[in-house]
């Protein structure tokens, strides 16, 4: 009896630090339980799981390949690197812009000014090339607008939407309300449940996609 072959995926998770010189970094809050949690069921259904992880305290899930990155360009080339893959998901929340110049040695308060200038990072999800690209989006306010602009721009299947704003949905928490929109503009809408229970949704609507 011939074995199927298991899909393959590729999930970015985590924030990125974007350093001005090594003890002093631009970030944000993402603590990456919702790539985590995707990246452990996926292991649990028999997909050969890539995790491209920011810097995060949390244990790798069992079975899964998991690569640790610092920078959003160093993201995009661990990224790169992984791929092909069946699948692309990109939970992390990248930092979009990165201090022009970092230095080698710590810098002295009269060696910094009141001005940082910052450069664009790479969009690793507009960029990478994958037949199936699923994105996030982290909203305050109606999120659906700026998500399905997002799932157009970036060629997503589809791209799930929350608002950070609302109890229980923010950076670092355990559940999450969401709204996943698809390329062809249906818009299903969740309700508030654990993050584990919602990367189960996800790769059933990953699996009712690709049938
Ligand atoms: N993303 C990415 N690389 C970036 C920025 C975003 O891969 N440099 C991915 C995120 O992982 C997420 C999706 O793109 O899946 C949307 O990210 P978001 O930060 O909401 O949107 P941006 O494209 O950065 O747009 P804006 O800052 O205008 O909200």
């Amino acid at each position: 009896m011939t074995k199927t072959k298991s899909r393959t995926l590729v999930i970015t998770a985590g924030p990125t630090r974007e350093h001005l010189d090594p003890v002093r970094f631009l970030s944000n809050p993402s603590t990456g339980r919702m790539g985590f949690a995707l990246a452990e069921a996926a292991a649990k259904r028999g997909w050969e799981v890539t995790l491209v992880a920011g810097p995060v305290a949390l244990a790798t899930p069992k079975g899964v390949k998991r690569i640790d990155v610092t920078s959003a360009r160093e993201m995009l080339a661990a990224v790169t690197a992984a791929l092909p893959a069946d699948v692309f998901i990109a939970t992390a929340a990248v930092a979009d812009w990165r201090p022009k110049r970092c230095a080698a040695k710590k810098l002295k308060k009269h060696e910094m000014s009141a001005t940082l200038e910052l450069v664009r990072n790479p969009d690793i999800l507009k960029s990478v090339k994958c037949g199936f690209k699923v994105g996030f989006a982290a909203e305050t306010g109606d999120p659906a607008a700026e998500a399905a602009r997002k799932c157009r721009a970036k060629k997503l299947k589809f791209i799930v939407a929350n608002d950070v704003s609302e109890p229980g949905c923010g950076f670092g928490t355990a559940t999450n309300r969401v709204t996943i929109l698809r390329a062809d503009g249906s818009v299903r809408p969740l309700k508030l449940m654990t993050k584990r229970a919602l990367a189960a949704k996800i790769l059933d609507e990953i699996k009712g996609l690709s049938a």
